[in-house]
Parts: structure tokens; C-alpha cells; sequence
């Protein structure tokens, strides 16, 4: 017969005491989540134009609206094609402008083409889809999803990539 020492006993205890534990508790929310209620909504986003292709200057920010008025935004044309970009250069794209670490509105800087805070000095790249850099963001900037007509050249938001600053939901 083999001698347990008392370490092992701890051990093999503990362990096998929070396999249930953890079991039960995993059962226990995936039980909640199944009991959520099918509300039955969808909440669409507003298609809205907000420029024409051939009206947008290369590395200029253009400040727009969306989903509504209380959300600022920024469109970038940024002269050559970047991750998610729109447009006949693939080069267009566009963000929420409200800091998602406390709100504060955030400035472009051409020189390093990202945005940047003065709160608290978090600072995003437009050119890798709003990637955050440095600061005190714990996220990226939420993107705001565009559709490009080949016909007409109008850039359009159609959605939006990401929880803008201070809402439990984009679209209310
Ligand atoms: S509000 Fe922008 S970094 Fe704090």
C-alpha cells in the first residue's frame, strides 16, 4: 500500500472539491444566458451619406455625425488602402471621435495619422482600423462601417464597429 503524503491529500482534495464547483457554476450561466428573453427587435442602423469619394482630401479629418447627432465622428481619406477601407483606393474610413476611456473628443493629427487625447493622452491609429496605441484606452476606437457606390461616388455610414463612448447600445 502506497503513503500518501499529507501535501498530495491537499492537493488531490482541493482539486477534486472545485471541479463541482466550477461545474456548477458554468451550468449555472450557460442556464441564465438560455433564459434570456427573445425580445424579437433588431435595431438597424441609419444608412446616411457622409461625402462623396471624389470630394475628400487626402489626410484630412471630416468631422460628421452618426448614428446621431450626439455621436461625432471623422472621415479619413488616407491616400493609399488601409485595413477596412472604402472608396476607389480602398484608402476611406472613418471613426467615433469620443475617447473610449472617459468620453473626451478626440483631435487628428496628420503628422502621425492617428488620433490622439488630451484627457488622458490615448492615442489610435486610423491607418490599422482605429488600433489604439498608447494611453489609457483599454480598446479600440469603434469604426464606423461604410459603403462606397461606384456610380455616384457617395460614401455612406451604415453601421458601426465597436460600443461608442458612454451608451449601452449604439442605436437606440
Ligand atoms: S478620456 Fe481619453 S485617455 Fe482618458
Amino acid at each position: 500500500m502506497s503513503k500518501i503524503t499529507r501535501r498530495k491529500f491537499l492537493k488531490s482534495s482541493s482539486v477534486a472539491a472545485a471541479i463541482p464547483l466550477m461545474g456548477s457554476a458554468g451550468n449555472a450561466l450557460a442556464k441564465e444566458n438560455s433564459q434570456l428573453p427573445d425580445t424579437g427587435i433588431i435595431l438597424d442602423y441609419p444608412e446616411t451619406t457622409v461625402s462623396n469619394s471624389s470630394q475628400l482630401p487626402v489626410n484630412k479629418a471630416i468631422s460628421f455625425n452618426y448614428p446621431d447627432n450626439s455621436s461625432p465622428c471623422a472621415v479619413i481619406r488616407m491616400g493609399h488602402a488601409v485595413p477596412g477601407g472604402v472608396g476607389p483606393d480602398k484608402d476611406i474610413v472613418a471613426y467615433s471621435i469620443l475617447c473610449n476611456h472617459m468620453g473626451c473628443p478626440l483631435n487628428y493629427d496628420s503628422t502621425t495619422r492617428t488620433f490622439k487625447c488630451a484627457c488622458h493622452f490615448s492615442m489610435f491609429d486610423s491607418e490599422k482600423a482605429g488600433q489604439m496605441v498608447t494611453g489609457q484606452a483599454t480598446e479600440d476606437l469603434p469604426r464606423i462601417l461604410l459603403s462606397y457606390d461606384k456610380a455616384s461616388g457617395d460614401i455612406k455610414a451604415v453601421g458601426v464597429d465597436g460600443l461608442i463612448f458612454g451608451r449601452q447600445a449604439n442605436v437606440v
